[in-house]
């Protein structure tokens, strides 16, 4: 990230302190103040910011609204980790780890309630625009994650399913960060859609980043445990290119892997990332991710202001390009 962006983020990170959702009971409380301090990229309050900016220049006054979306996202990633069962987030124990999953369920619910009371500190005019448009993305989460769970046991996911399952999931509120940043800078209607179709766009090409960091990342860095689809047979775009590359003796050693419900964790993730090193996986997704993200970049074109106003943009996406964690 630049200098800028990392500003910005830091901006977003004292205003997350200062936020005060709740004490008692404190079974219900502690978990969402756990989550929320626990570091994280804050992308997607930045990503309003970000928009707001290309129109207007007073960003602060939309700063607690931006936080709406980062304690709906954190919320989203307390009942994911229940769903992917997953040990470790952002280098810490989950939130159903350190405590159990009834917690992580009913204080992932009143941060949802929280992101509203957030939002409606936007001001009034934009309620209606804004609620739906948040409502929509939110049930398109819920859909998409649906999905992602239903693919678990399929082994016939095809890439367009795939693309619209991740679309659902992750792509939308992306796209609504940015919106929301125009809306409230008061952009008109196609230039809104411009740019929540950028970040759609973006938003593709991240989770398919997110795919490829899940096997090949450092895990020191990544914070998320490394081969976590692998172990729950995620139908990722690295594991759908996979079956569908894969032939003979390395095609029946895949399905092993995929059919065994007993087995050791690191041997699986071990054996499945040198099947995908064998098909050259990770250039053919590094390839598409790369397809969204121009994708991405031909909407920000179609964006009514100088060329220079779209640079924090243009560097935010390339920093997703090339993240590490
Ligand atoms: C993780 O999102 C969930 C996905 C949609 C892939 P981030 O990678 O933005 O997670 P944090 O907030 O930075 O931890
Ligand atoms: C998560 O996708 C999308 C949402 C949380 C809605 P993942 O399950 O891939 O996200 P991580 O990898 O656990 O962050
Ligand atoms: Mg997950
Ligand atoms: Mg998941
Ligand atoms: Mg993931």
């Amino acid at each position: 990230m630049t200098g800028e962006l990392k500003q910005l983020i830091g901006r977003i990170n004292e205003e997350i302190d200062s936020l005060q959702l709740g004490d008692k009971p404190k079974e219900l409380y502690e978990p969402i103040d756990y989550i929320m301090r626990l570091g994280g990229k804050r992308l997607r309050p930045l990503m309003a910011l970000l928009a707001y900016r290309l129109f207007k220049p007073d960003w602060e006054s939309i700063l607690r609204p931006a936080l709406a979306i980062e304690v709906f996202h954190n919320f989203t990633l307390m009942h994911d980790d229940i769903m992917d069962h997953a040990p470790l987030r952002r280098g810490q124990q989950t939130v159903h780890e350190k405590w159990n999953d009834n917690i992580a369920i009913l204080s992932g619910d009143v941060m949802f309630v929280k992101a509203y009371d957030l939002l409606l500190e936007c001001q009034p005019e934009y309620f209606r625009e804004l609620i739906q448009k948040f409502n929509q993305c939110a049930r398109e989460v819920c859909e998409g994650q649906q999905f992602d769970m239903n693919f678990e046991s399929r082994q016939d996911v095809t890439e367009t399913e795939y693309l619209e399952m991740i679309r659902l999931k992750t792509a939308v509120l992306l796209g609504f960060s940015l919106e929301m940043g125009a809306i409230l800078a008061g952009a008109d209607q196609k230039t809104c859609e411009a740019i929540r179709d950028f970040g759609v766009n973006i938003g593709i090409g991240f989770q398919l980043k997110d795919d490829l960091l899940d096997v090949y990342a450092d895990q020191d860095k990544f914070g998320k445990q490394v081969g976590g689809d692998i172990i729950a047979n995620k139908k990722t775009f690295l594991l759908i290119e996979a079956l569908e590359k894969a032939e003979g003796s390395l095609q029946n050693e895949l399905n092993h892997w995929l059919g065994k419900t007993e087995f050791d964790k690191t041997q699986k993730v071990e054996a499945v990332t040198a099947i995908y090193d064998q098909l050259g996986i990770q250039t053919i997704t590094e390839n598409r991710m790369n397809e969204y993200f121009d994708k991405g970049f031909q909407a920000l074109d179609r964006i009514p202001v100088a060329e220079e106003q779209k640079e924090e943009l243009r560097a935010f996406a390339q920093a997703l390009i090339n993240r590490e964690k």
